[in-house]
């Protein structure tokens, strides 16, 4: 798949460590951290060149750490992914992990690639390293915690059960806007159709004309301004009762009281939560 994304010109080469250790995270969204950084090194290297693929053991200690702050002790996997392209000036290279930040033209970049990737490497519990040089190339490292106790526990579901997806669409309500999109891609992945919004406001503006596809709503609890999303799950509720609800809090204490009397239809989900136990949330909920 990816040497036709690449195209002729592009020599792909691959080197994966032997007996490397696993890494505790879902295959769909590694292959979209590849996938998002192989397109753009395609985009760097109009006139052909090469890219190296390669997966290492890393073994971070606590002087690696105070070269990179955002690096954590322990044992890790690094995926990195290298070009020989146009590189990027350290201007462009400070900004590439914003949303909607992009060099291309319009209609060639959303400029959403790179969040994507930061989006879930943070997710688990990673971080990425990056260098340029404008003319020879730019080299991606993402470093993944090898699987062992270096993870916490879910605290929902166990998260390595299979979990179905479905067609169904659901309407995601957040304001940080990473999340919004990292929730959209886990959704997206498991073959849901999403609409978003980052208030309740635009969430009421967009429920009139998509009332009827609109299955689920995953909403944030506390949103900065207007309506929480408690009350807008109320409101969109009275005029659609069979509108199935998840509402995410990062306040475990607060939701561990409200699962207990949630009316039906209607669930909490603490943040921050894994793909699956997004996945399994929506399904079980949608099946209810
Ligand atoms: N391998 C690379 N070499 C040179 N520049 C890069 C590379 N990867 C990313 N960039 C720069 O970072 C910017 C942001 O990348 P990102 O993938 O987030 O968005 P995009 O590729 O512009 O659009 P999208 O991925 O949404 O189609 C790019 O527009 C480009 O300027
Ligand atoms: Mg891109």
């Amino acid at each position: 798949m990816l040497e036709r994304t690449l195209g002729e010109d592009i020599v792909l080469k691959f080197d994966f460590a032997k007996d490397l250790r696993t890494i505790y995270a879902d295959p769909s969204m590694v292959e979209q951290i590849v996938m998002n950084l192989a397109v753009n090194a395609r985009d760097a290297m109009p006139r052909g060149g090469q890219l190296v693929v390669r997966t290492s053991a890393a073994d971070i200690d606590a002087q690696y750490i105070q070269k990179n702050p955002e690096a954590r002790v322990g044992q890790f996997v690094c995926l990195s992914v290298a070009d020989t392209g146009v590189g990027m000036d350290a201007q462009v290279l400070g900004r590439i992990f914003d949303p909607f930040f992009t060099t291309k033209e319009v209609g060639k970049g959303t400029g959403l690639g790179l969040a994507t990737v930061y989006g879930i490497t943070k997710l688990h519990h990673g971080w990425i390293e990056v260098s340029s040089e404008v003319g020879r190339g730019t080299h991606f490292k993402i470093f993944l915690p090898a699987s062992s106790k270096q993870i916490e526990p879910s605290v929902n579901k166990p998260a390595d059960q299979v979990v179905r997806g479905g067609k169904e669409t659901v309407l995601v309500v957040e304001d940080e806007a990473e999340l919004r999109l990292l929730t959209r891609q886990i959704l997206e992945c498991y073959g849901y159709r999403v609409f978003e919004g980052a208030t309740g406001a635009e969430a009421l503006k967009l429920w009139p004309q998509h009332a009827q596809e609109i299955d689920l709503l995953l909403t944030d609890m506390v949103m900065p301004e207007g309506i929480t999303g408690w009350e807008l799950a109320e409101k969109l509720r009275i005029e659609k009762p069979e509108l199935k609800v998840i509402c995410t809090s990062g306040y475990s204490v607060e939701l561990a009281k409200m699962n207990l009397d949630a009316p039906a239809g209607i669930r909490f989900l603490q943040k921050p939560f894994k793909p699956q136990s997004l996945a399994l949330a929506v399904r079980e909920c949608l099946d209810e």
